[in-house]
């Protein structure tokens, strides 16, 4: 924390005055529910849970001065004060003109795509999202992820694995330029953990977007931790103030998505913002159909109230060097128990690498998910395969694996103490002393597609 130096211990930097019980089921009842959920921690109910870092979006704890000013709002069907509230934040914010409210951020894609996607154009970015990339592709579009090599390899400790690969982009825009309606980045880098993207990559990005007449478009949800990355690990960015870059940063760019249910610090909502109007008109028209009238587009004037104060809390440095320190810490944590983790820990969560830290499973037995029941019946963890489950294919009946087998710890934002993570980081221990003992796994039910929510899964053996 500025000013008071490098310490091991945690400063969570806000006075906790709204609590809830922290669910703490016995071991008999973590049985049950994992067996009655097909062990999968999908279909676990969350007063089952005792740490949910099933994901770090929509679970932000929010501040007095978000429910305060929700009281405040105005629920006005067309015009109300709250939006003009929001939207002179996210003005204030990026410098674009033009803001557009949805109720979060696959919304958002999906208004910007019907304008932009046809049936073979090709979208480039380091990765898309999942909903990114299907809403592309269900338009008929292609979405390229063009991260760099260092991205792909789990122990590599690139500070910005985030990174496009420019030399590809630029052989990429000069081979299909007529076919891209937009280029994009997504900051953090979700895939691997939210890795960042630098200032220097998102500089060269744009020149070749630009160069080749092509808008840039962010991803944006998780621009302050990516503000921060840049800030404390570019040369020559240390002294500067993380809005300062977070405004450079969307200055390169031509709009943003945004999922605001990340770095928005609310439980729900989004938007698109956009420097030039061109696309505007239709896109407000189309919101209006799906979403809402466009000083609303499918929220409550309350959420828009809660977004403008987030946007401007998230910024906070202390607020960023507490949550980047947490899953620095537990990364360390994790480590020091001998389980081993993508590297360098990203923003908004931990990657287990489970092939590694259960080498005895094959993928076709799912480690990644036979992790995700140990942490959950040793813990009362919730965590997510990223894995075989997910990814894995059967072509004419041979097994495709994925190509790593990870599993995700996404950490709400101002939600667990130190405390809690020291409390996992204790009993894991006794989890890594009986590792070689944990058994692999079988699908007993897979749905036609998205699998990982709803399979079931037995025990091999
Ligand atoms: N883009 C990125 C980079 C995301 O991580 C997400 C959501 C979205 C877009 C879609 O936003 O959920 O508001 O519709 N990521 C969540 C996660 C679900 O757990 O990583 P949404």
């Amino acid at each position: 924390m500025d000013g008071r130096g490098v310490r091991r211990t945690i400063c969570e930097p806000f006075k906790i005055r709204v609590v809830e019980p922290l669910p703490l089921p016995s071991r008999e009842e973590r049985e049950r529910a994992l067996r009655d959920a097909g062990l999968n921690l999908f279909l676990v109910p969350s007063k089952l849970v005792t740490f949910d870092f099933l994901t770090d979006s929509g679970t932000t704890a929010m501040s007095a001065a978000q429910w305060g000013a929700m009281m405040a709002s105005d629920e006005s069907y067309a015009g109300s004060r709250s939006f003009e509230k929001f939207e002179r934040v996210v003005r204030d914010l990026t410098g674009y003109r033009y803001v557009i409210p949805t109720h979060q951020g696959r919304a958002a894609e999906r208004l910007l795509f019907s304008h932009l996607v046809t049936p073979g154009c090709t979208v480039p970015s380091n990765n898309h999202f999942d909903t990114t990339r299907a809403n592309i592709e269900q338009l008929g579009g292609e979405a390229v992820d063009l991260v760099i090599p260092e991205g792909r390899d789990p122990q590599n400790r690139h500070p910005f694995k985030g990174n496009i690969d420019l030399a590809r982009l630029e052989a990429f825009c000069a081979e299909n330029g007529g076919r891209i309606p937009c280029g994009m980045l997504t900051i953090t880098n979700n895939t691997g953990g939210g890795q960042p993207v630098s200032l220097e990559n998102l500089r060269g990005a744009a020149a070749i977007y630009h160069r080749h007449g092509i808008p840039f478009i962010l991803d944006a949800c998780r621009f302050a931790e990516n503000s921060f990355f840049i800030r404390s690990r570019e040369a020559g960015q240390g002294d500067r103030d993380v809005r300062d870059i977070a405004r450079e940063t969307f200055a390169l760019a031509d709009g943003c998505l945004m999922s605001a249910k990340k770095d928005g610090l609310v439980n729900i909502g989004g938007f698109i913002a956009l420097k030039a109007g061109a696309w505007v008109d239709h896109l407000r028209s189309l919101l209006i159909l799906t979403e809402g009238f466009p000083t609303y587009g499918g929220l409550a004037a309350r959420d828009l109230e809660a977004l403008a104060i987030g946007l401007e809390e998230v910024l906070d440095q202390n607020y960023l060097a507490y949550r980047t320190a947490v899953s620095r810490y537990m990364a360390a944590g994790l480590n020091k128990l001998g389980i081993p983790t993508v590297q360098p820990p990203g923003g908004h969560a931990v990657y287990i690498d489970a092939k590694a830290f259960l080498p005895h499973i094959p993928s076709e037995e799912y480690p990644g998910q036979a992790l995700v029941c140990e942490l959950y019946l040793a813990e009362g963890i919730r965590s997510c395969e990223i894995g075989s489950v997910m990814f894995g294919t059967r072509v004419e009946g041979v097994f495709r694996p994925a190509a790593m087998e990870l599993v995700r710890l996404a950490f709400p934002r101002r939600v667990y103490t130190q405390s809690h993570f020291d409390y996992i980081l204790e009993g894991l221990a006794e989890l890594v002393e009986r590792k070689d003992k944990i058994q692999g796994l079988r699908m007993t039910y897979e749905p036609p597609f998205l699998r990982h929510f709803t399979a079931r899964f037995a025990p091999l053996g």
